[in-house]
């Protein structure tokens, strides 16, 4: 399966997508981090500058990547993505988003109206193909490079192509295995297992992610 030849994120500016900016970044993939200010999104790129190809840009000039992560707060995510459904129309568009609020000292998945943030994303990007992946790596493990990944992504698709185009990115980064897990119906038990993965970080000072067994050496 071909690779974008570029990535955009959407709010890349946050440690989620700085993380995975860098990540995709050394995996020779040419990353555009967005944000609302332009600036900033420079700022962000040229500390980030390293391991490959990465610059920053406004949202929508982002958006105009082969491929886009959604990586902006979950109150957020559709309005943004919405403002620019014509720019990422025919494109495969990737939500990492998930709805969570805190709750004294722990997380707790909220559900959005559509059931998950990927299905909400779907429906106001109506020309897009919306999958979901990436909820459950921590953006401190992404963004250090020096730390190996060793996780399952969970991937979850309506179209099945934009969902093995979806688990081609996430295998281009070093460590991580991409497993279709289902179609958008499925992504709101993938976004909410993200607040019980906090839960335990927090219990246990962690930083985990998941491995599936007896999935053999591939998906
Ligand atoms: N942090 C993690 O470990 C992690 C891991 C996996 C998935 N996620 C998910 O990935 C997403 C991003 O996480 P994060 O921790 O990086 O979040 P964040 O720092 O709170 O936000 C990311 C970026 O979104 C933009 N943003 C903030 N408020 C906005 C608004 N009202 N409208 C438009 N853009 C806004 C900001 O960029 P600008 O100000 O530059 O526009 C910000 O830098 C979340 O949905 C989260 O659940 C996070």
């Amino acid at each position: 399966m071909a690779l974008p030849g570029s990535v955009g994120i959407l709010g890349g500016t946050g440690p989620a997508g700085r993380g995975l900016a860098l990540r995709l970044a050394a995996a020779g993939i040419a990353v555009v981090i967005g944000s609302r200010d332009e600036g900033r999104a420079q700022e962000v790129a040229a500390q980030l500058a390293g391991p490959g190809p990465l610059s920053g840009a406004a949202n929508r000039v982002a958006a105009s990547a082969d491929a886009v992560v959604v990586a902006t707060p979950w109150e957020a995510a559709a309005q943004t993505a919405g403002e620019l459904a014509d720019v990422l129309a025919g494109k495969l568009v990737i939500s990492m988003v998930n709805a969570l609020v805190r709750v004294g000292r722990e997380f707790q998945a909220v559900v959005p109206v559509r059931g998950s943030m990927a299905a909400t994303l779907q429906a106001v990007l109506a020309r897009s193909r919306v999958t979901a992946a990436f909820h459950h790596l921590p953006a401190g493990d992404l963004t250090d490079l020096a730390r190996p990944l060793d996780a399952d992504v969970l991937v979850c698709a309506d179209d099945p192509a934009a969902g093995e185009e979806t688990v081609a990115l996430v295998e281009a980064i070093a460590g991580l295995r991409g497993v279709l897990c289902g179609s958008l119906a499925s992504a709101n038990a993938v976004e909410a297992l993200t607040a019980v993965l906090l839960n335990v970080n927090r219990r246990y000072k962690a930083h985990s992610a998941i491995r599936l067994t007896g999935l053999g050496e591939r998906a």
